[in-house]
């Protein structure tokens, strides 16, 4: 005879036979969404392509933060303006592109913590008679529509003057420059001094002018309200801390990065 405890047996000895030998209802489901970052890769050395490739200081930093957070990412080189309207319109999760962090940004976007300082930096042809921010009233100047660049200039300028030339990106913008359709560019301070290295017969010089310019700092930007920037903020610091950003810092600037600076 069978009884009532048997079969109570006999069912649970079934029931692990399907459930824990088909094994799918214990596992939990790991994979979670790609998440889409965007940039606007004509930026050296902070972004830009090579041989059909994006490069640069923040891709490899994008790449180390991602791996220490553990999330699967795709970058996507969409462009500078562009770029701002993926991230509103939350058709893009992240962007990366030398996007410096400030209050009027911070109305519309989340940020990371701060990682890298930034200054403006004047570009002129040589022999020019602009020697700081001063001289450039009266002339035409170039800057990359929409950026902190395009500020500075409209500070000193003031902000609808017609010599303002805004360009798509920071390579038109110094094309222009080479071609004497404008008389200086006001750009980032390391993408500056990157073209200028790297473009020795461009007969093109660089400088700074403290007394207009002030430091800004760089951070990944996220749609508002985002839950992705606590994770990257928590992978960023341990990848400040563990050292791999010095590594960075170093294969792309030559020298020691002062992460003091950034965490004032
Ligand atoms: N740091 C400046 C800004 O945020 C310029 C950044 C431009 N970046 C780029 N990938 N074009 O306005």
């Amino acid at each position: 005879m069978i009884k009532k405890g048997m079969i109570a047996t006999l069912v649970s000895i079934l029931m692990f036979a399907l459930v824990g030998c088909g094994g799918s209802t214990e596992k939990t489901a790991t994979t979670e969404k790609k998440i889409t970052v965007v940039t606007d890769a004509a930026f050296a050395p902070f972004e830009y392509m090579d041989k059909g490739e994006i490069v640069g200081f923040d891709v490899d930093l994008l790449k180390a933060v991602m791996e220490e957070a553990g999330l699967e990412y795709e970058l996507k080189n969409i462009g500078w303006d562009p770029l701002f309207a993926a991230i509103q319109g939350k058709t893009a999760d992240m962007a990366v592109s030398g996007i410096t962090i400030n209050d009027d940004r911070k109305k519309t976007y989340d940020f990371s913590i701060p990682y890298f300082e930034s200054t403006h930096m004047i570009l002129v042809k040589e022999g020019s008679s602009i020697k700081s921010a001063k001289d450039l009233q009266g002339k035409v100047v170039g800057v990359q529509n929409g950026t902190t660049g395009q500020t500075a200039v409209e500070k000193i300028l003031g902000k609808e003057n017609p010599n303002i030339k805004k360009f798509e990106n920071t390579v038109v913008a110094i094309m222009d420059l080479l071609n004497g359709g404008v008389e200086a560019v006001v750009t980032d301070n390391a993408v500056a001094n990157e073209y200028v290295k790297n473009n020795p017969d461009a007969k093109i010089v660089a400088f700074e002018d403290p007394e207009h310019f002030e430091s800004e700092f760089y951070g990944f930007m996220f749609p508002k309200g985002s839950e992705l920037k606590q994770k990257v903020d928590e992978a960023l610091k341990k990848v400040i801390e563990n050292g791999t950003y010095t590594e960075i810092y170093k294969k792309w600037f030559g020298t020691e990065p002062n992460i003091e600076s950034l965490q004032q």
